[in-house]
């Protein structure tokens, strides 16, 4: 409960950080750094609970029982709603579509045709 969560001081968010841009890792001085949206947002809200984050990386699929077994205080991790998930957790409202778009100009549609357009290598 968030009561208990406040009580420790800690949020214990439990993601499979290997989606990005949701979760991933990036190597800075040789130490692992838990980036992507979602990473953001737990972030903002253990702000907001003004208690500390605690990241824990684990398989997708270890995710469930985690949580059911209060490994961790709640699952971040690009999950999306199922029939089957929906009997063991409970889940937030969406906060993100899906839809979502890079937009560039007309006048470029046909330079910038794939990723490594953007380096000037198409
Ligand atoms: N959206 C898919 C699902 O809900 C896959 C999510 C995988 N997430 C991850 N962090 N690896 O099953």
């Amino acid at each position: 409960s968030v009561q208990k969560i406040k009580q420790k001081g800690t949020l214990v968010v439990g993601m499979s950080a290997d989606y990005p841009p949701y979760e991933f890792t990036t190597k800075e001085n040789g130490k692992t750094k838990y980036v992507g949206f979602e990473v953001s947002l737990a972030k903002q809200f253990a702000k907001d609970l003004g208690v500390k984050l605690v990241i824990k990386n684990m398989d997708f699929d270890s995710l469930l029982v985690a949580l059911e077994t209060g490994k961790i205080d709640a699952i971040i991790s690009g999950m999306n709603v199922t029939a089957e998930r929906k009997k063991s957790v409970d889940f937030s409202n969406t906060y993100y579509s899906g839809d979502s778009y890079f937009l560039i100009n007309k006048g470029d549609k046909d330079k910038l045709v794939n990723v490594k357009s953007f380096n000037g290598k198409n």
